[in-house]
C-alpha cells in the first residue's frame, strides 16, 4: 500500500520503519524533513524515506497521523487540498476530541481511530528504539472508516499485536482514563511514572479514578473505580521507568495534550452534569504552569 506518516515523532518513526520493511511503500510528511531521510530503527538497517511529496500524499491509500493531538486539526488544515478523498485517515494519538473535527473538516474519508501501548523513543533524528512492546487497537469512527478492518492484518503484519475493534471509542476512553490519572500528576510532581506507587499518590489516584469511572459510565462504557485503579496501577508499574508524554512537553516547555486528556474528560462531565473536582484542580494546574513558559 501506498502509506504516508504524518508526523514522524518517536510513534510515526517506529510505524514507518516496521511498515517499509513489510513491503509497503511509506513516505513521511513532516515540518523538519526535507526531501527525504534516513531512518534506522535499533539494530536494523537503515531506509531512506522520502519526505513531504505532494504526489505521495495526492496518491496515499492510507495516511497515518502521529502528530499530537493539539496539532491534528490544524496540520490537516494544511495539506486537505492535497488529499484524495479515497485517503484512509488513521489518527494515532493520546487524547480525544480530534475526530469530530476531522470529520467536519473532511468528511468524504474513511477515518479510522486508533491508540497504541509500543514504547518508542528517538534519540536523534534519524534513529528510533522500539523501547516497550506493546498493542494497537483500532476501530472505525465514520462509515467508511468502519468497512476498513482489512486494515487490522496491514498493521499487524508489520507490528503485531493489533485488534479491530467495533466499538472503538470504549478502547480510547479506557487509554484517556489512564493518561488522566498519570499524566497531570507526574508533570506536575516533575516524576517518573513508578513514583506514583507510592502511597503519597495513592489517595489522588484514587479520587482521580473514582471520578473518571462515572463520567465512562455515563458515556454508556462499563467499568468500576476499582477496576480502573487497578488498571492504572498495573500501567503505573510496567511504565515505572517511563517519564509520561506530559512530563516530557511540561520539562521541554512544550504545549501539553491536557485539552485533549483531562479538557476532554471534563468537558464529556459538564454534558452529563458528573463533578470531578480532582480531575479539574489537575487541569487548571497544568495550565497554569503552561502560562507560566516562555
Ligand atoms: O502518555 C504516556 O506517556 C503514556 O500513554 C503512558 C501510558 C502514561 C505511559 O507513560
Amino acid at each position: 500500500m501506498n502509506i504516508v506518516i504524518l508526523g514522524p515523532g518517536a510513534i510515526g518513526s517506529l510505524w514507518a520503519c516496521h511498515l517499509s520493511r513489510a513491503g509497503h511503500s511509506v513516505s513521511l510528511w513532516s515540518r523538519q524533513h526535507n526531501n527525504s531521510i534516513y531512518l534506522q530503527q535499533d539494530h536494523n538497517p537503515a531506509v531512506q524515506f522520502t519526505c513531504n511529496s505532494k504526489e505521495k500524499l495526492a496518491s496515499a491509500d492510507v495516511l497515518l497521523v502521529t502528530v499530537k493531538a493539539p496539532i491534528v486539526e490544524p496540520t490537516l488544515e494544511q495539506i486537505a487540498p492535497s488529499l484524495a478523498q479515497e485517503t484512509i485517515l488513521v489518527l494515532m494519538h493520546n487524547g480525544m476530541g480530534t475526530a469530530e473535527a476531522i470529520n467536519t473538516l473532511l468528511p468524504n474519508n474513511p477515518l479510522v481511530i486508533g491508540t497504541t501501548t509500543h514504547g518508542a523513543f528517538r534519540p536523534k533524528p534519524n534513529q528510533v528504539l522500539h523501547t516497550g512492546n506493546g498493542y494497537t487497537e483500532f476501530g472505525g469512527f465514520n462509515e467508511g472508516g468502519k468497512r476498513c478492518d482489512f486494515l487490522q492484518t496491514v498493521f499487524e503484519h508489520a507490528l503485531p499485536k493489533v485488534t479491530w475493534h467495533s466499538n472503538i471509542l470504549s478502547a480510547l476512553w479506557h487509554k484517556l482514563a489512564i493518561n488522566c490519572a498519570i499524566n497531570p500528576l507526574t508533570a506536575i510532581n516533575q516524576v517518573k511514572n513508578g513514583h506514583l506507587s507510592s502511597p503519597n499518590y495513592q489517595k489522588t489516584i484514587t479520587s482521580l479514578t473514582a471520578e473518571i469511572s462515572q463520567v465512562l459510565n455515563a458515556e454508556g462504557i462499563d467499568t468500576s473505580s476499582e477496576s480502573l485503579l487497578s488498571k492504572v496501577n498495573q500501567v503505573i508499574e510496567a511504565t515505572s521507568e517511563n517519564y509520561s508524554s506530559m512530563h516530557q512537553d511540561i520539562v521541554h516547555q512544550r504545549p501539553s495534550e491536557i485539552d485533549f486528556i483531562t479538557g476532554y474528560l471534563l468537558q464529556r462531565a459538564k454534558a452529563h452534569n458528573i463533578s470531578v473536582p480532582t480531575n479539574e484542580q489537575l487541569f487548571q494546574h497544568i495550565k497554569q504552569i503552561e502560562q507560566n513558559h516562555d
